[in-house]
Order: C-alpha cells, then structure tokens, then sequence
C-alpha cells in the first residue's frame, strides 16, 4: 500500500508553511491594513493592487466542478512546468531518490529534476512510441515518480491505456500523467478514474486548447494528500491576480474553447494531407495533439529553409528515436497553405 506521506521528503512532511497576511484573515470585506499593499490604488485603472487569493478558491470551485473533481484534489501552478518542479521537490531528496521518463518525452521533466539534483532513470518508449511497461517494472529501484506524457511529446500519439494502468497498478510511488494535450485526442482523460489510483497525478494546463499560453495557468488532480504536499511548499502568491481573473472569465466560455479545438482539429487532418503528398516527406507520424511529428529526408536543411523564409518550427532530429524529425504546430489556415507552399518550392 501506498503511503503518501512516507513517500514525501522528510522535511516537506514537517515543514510548517509561510503564512501570509491573506492566509491569516481572509474576509473579503474591511479596512485591509494587513499585508503593506498600496491603499491608494495602482498605476494602472484595474484592480490589482492587493494581493490576490493565495488560495485561489474561487477559481478552484468553478474549475473542479467543470472538471468534475473537487478542491481539495486540484492544485494550480504557474503553468503545469510549476507543478512538474514542485512534484519534484515534494518528494524526490536531491542526489539520493530518482524520476522515470520515457523519452522522447517532454523536456521539463529532465529540466526540473537536473535543477533539483534529482537522478533520471530513462526508459526508452518502443520504436512505435509506446511503453515498455516491463522495463519501466524492472527499473523502479529509488525512483519516486515517474512521467507518462500522453498524448506524448514530441510524438504527438497518446499511450495505451492498458499499459498506464500496469504501471499504476504495480509501481509504489506516484504516476504522473501529463494530460496537456488531452483535448485534442480521441481518448479521454484519466480524470474520472482519480478515485481509484491513489497514487495517480493528471496534468492539464490553459496553455493548449484554451489559447492561455501567456496567463501561465496549469492543473494538478490527485489524492487530497498530495495536493497538501504541493500547497505547503509553493509560493504563496504563485497563480496571480491577473492570471485568476482571466481564468474565471474563461471559464464560461467552454464551447469556445471547444470551437478552437474543432478548428484546430480540422486544420491539423488538412495539413496531414498536404504532408503527405510532399516528396521530402517521409513519414508523418499520426497526431493525437494540436502538432504533427514530422519525418523529413534532411530534416535540418528543410529547417533552415522554413527558418529563412521565416518559418519557424521545432527541429527534433537530435531527440532520441525522432531522427530527422521536425515538429510542427498545427497554424491557422493561412499559416498553413504558407507552410506547405513554401515546403513545394524547397529543393534540397
Ligand atoms: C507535455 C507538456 N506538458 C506541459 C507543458 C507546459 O505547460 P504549461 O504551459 O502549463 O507550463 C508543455 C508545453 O509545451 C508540454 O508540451
């Protein structure tokens, strides 16, 4: 069984948080000479002079009921890539306790565990981009979380369900599934399936299908006791006034969010086509995201063109298993016929 707070570092389980001013009175109604905030107002005509909920509560409730969750098993950060940072820290102990990847995968998660001092064990995802479920079981010695990006990174395919299930079922520690681009896959999330996986996390962010990139906005649903874990160790202020006001306003407009994914959706089966019809294309990989893995017959040369005609995609040719690969972000439509024209006059 697991035990979530045996998993967490020592001095995360007994450390007592900051408490700020608006931890310790947070009405919202009197003379508020608590926390050495401008009383006058602010430079700006907007109403960002106090500090905001560090609780968020009023952003939390209206997204753990569209997300069908509750408070206290939803956490936010200053986009998922705080979360992945704060996991990390929770519950890793730099140079002694490990993560899993499973490249080629998402960068931060190397990123952030580097920056704490935290080891890798790498798994390689199979040649088709799916897990090796039993070197994944094999290799779990000190390794406290392991990151399932799915639909994945820079492959753009979602990962079996049965096998993140094998791996939630019989790892002792904390399976991370970074749902970032969930909205624009045909597969559900792992969401509803919370309550049975204690030692499930699920990452969404605003960053994809919401448009919210620059708001830096990103979600955490897991167990109420990892949710603490993350709580007491983050910045106080860490999701801004800003950032939470804009999110609610958000918030109610669903379908559009839901329109931008049909578009997107739409624009990416499109631009497969063209893809495909392009001779300097080898394979376009099947996508499951709001991009397309692409394999190319001189990867870095097509690159360095679209770069001089000022087009700008994601070169992966040096990514393991992604050889002479460019990832390319689903455009506008116009951005997209540019692509593809400017692709037909290139000769290598
Ligand atoms: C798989 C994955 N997770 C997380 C992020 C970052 O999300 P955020 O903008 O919420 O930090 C990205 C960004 O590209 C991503 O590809």
């Amino acid at each position: 069984m697991l035990d979530i707070q045996r998993l967490a570092r020592k001095n995360v389980r007994e450390l007592k948080p900051y408490s700020c001013a608006r931890d310790e009175y947070n009405g919202d109604t009197g003379i508020f000479l608590d926390a050495n905030e401008n009383s006058i107002g602010s430079v700006l005509n907007i109403d960002l002079n106090r500090y905001p909920d560090p609780r968020q509560i009023e952003l939390k409730a209206r997204i753990a009921a569209i997300k069908g969750s509750t408070m206290d098993r939803l956490f936010l950060g200053n986009g998922s890539d705080e979360v992945i940072d704060l996991l990390i820290r929770a519950f890793c102990e730099p140079a002694d306790d490990k993560i899993m990847i499973l490249p080629p995968t998402y960068g931060m998660y190397k990123v952030a565990a580097d920056i704490n001092n935290v080891a890798l064990v790498e798994v390689l995802l199979t040649p088709a981009f799916q897990i090796d479920t039993v070197s994944v079981l094999r290799n779990t010695d000190s390794v406290k979380l392991i990151f399932i990006c799915s639909p994945n990174n820079p492959t753009s395919n979602c990962l079996r369900e049965s096998d993140i299930q094998k791996i939630l079922e019989n790892f002792i520690g904390l399976v991370i599934i970074d749902e970032a681009y969930i909205d624009f896959a045909p597969e559900h999330s792992w969401l509803p399936k919370l309550n049975q996986y204690p030692n499930l996390v699920i990452m969404q962010t605003f960053s994809k299908a919401w448009g919210l990139a620059s708001i830096r906005l990103g979600m955490a649903f897991a167990d109420s006791q990892i949710i603490e874990l993350l709580t007491k160790i983050k910045y106080p202020y860490n999701v801004n006034g800003a950032t939470q006001q804009l999110a609610l306003e958000a918030l109610s407009y669903v379908d559009k969010k839901n329109d931008l994914v049909a578009q997107i959706l739409t624009e990416r089966e499109a631009l497969i086509k063209q893809l495909k019809n392009l001779k300097i294309v080898k394979t376009v990989y099947p996508s499951d995201a709001n991009f397309v893995l692409v394999k190319f017959q001189g990867a870095k040369k097509v690159f360095d063109f679209l770069i001089d005609k000022q087009i700008i995609v994601r070169d992966r040719s040096n990514v393991i298993r992604c050889e002479e690969s460019l990832r390319i972000t689903v455009g506008t439509a116009e951005e997209n016929k540019t692509l593809i024209n400017t692709l037909k006059i290139y000769r290598g």
